[in-house]
């Protein structure tokens, strides 16, 4: 795998072939947990976009989708453990069944946020479906339903995840290593764990 810049080194951590396995399972999961019945998606911007359109395509449920979008990592989720909304969703979910989607369980506190203010709004049932899930300390202790991989603690791009918005368009996840062995992530604060 080719680096977009020549300080910046990517090693394949999951390939392409299993994360089309995974997702294919994971929808079959879906599908038979709520067989009959309607589910809502909501992918968490922009990140989860890539997992959230392989994921519908293998459901075979009625499937209805939306987006939300809150204030990320290189802004300020990390360095002030604040998350705020910077899009809403386009329609109620209440009475849905419905199932947010985000690319990677990191800290929690994304999660954690959208997880209270979703369940808020009366949706019918609220499940959270994270396609990596780090093992990180947690601020936020959040259990999805359903999980695509569990990875170490590394930043890791591809599949809809960024560093500063480049290497979204990868088909495999790859951890991203930088000279020195410098950490991509913005300076944690220290409320934060790491
Ligand atoms: P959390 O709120 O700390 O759980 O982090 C969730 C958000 O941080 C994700 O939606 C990602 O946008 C971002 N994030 C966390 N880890 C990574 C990573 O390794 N690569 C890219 N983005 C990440
Ligand atoms: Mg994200």
């Amino acid at each position: 795998m080719k680096a977009e810049r020549e300080d910046e080194h990517l090693r394949i951590l999951i390939r392409r072939a299993s994360i089309e396995r995974r997702v294919r399972q994971i929808a079959r999961k879906i599908t038979s947990d709520f067989r009959g019945e309607r589910v809502h998606l909501i992918g968490v911007l922009k990140g989860a976009s890539i997992f959230l359109s392989d994921l519908i395509r293998e459901i075979g449920l009625e499937v209805s989708l939306d987006f939300i979008a809150v204030s990320s990592y290189g802004q300020s989720t990390r360095s002030t453990g604040q998350v705020r909304l910077t899009k809403d969703l386009d329609t109620t979910i209440e009475g849905l069944h419905t199932i947010l989607v985000e690319d990677v369980l990191d800290t929690g506190l994304t999660l954690d946020y959208l997880q209270r203010v979703l369940s808020q709004r009366k949706p019918r049932s609220l499940r959270l479906a994270a396609f990596l899930v780090k093992a990180a300390p947690r601020v936020k202790q959040i259990r999805p339903d359903y999980v695509g991989f569990e990875i170490p603690d590394e930043f890791v791009v591809g599949y809809g995840l960024d560093y500063a918005e480049r290497y979204r368009n990868l088909r495999d996840i790859c951890v991203l290593e930088l000279p020195g062995g410098r950490d991509p992530r913005p300076p944690t604060p220290p409320s934060l764990p790491r």
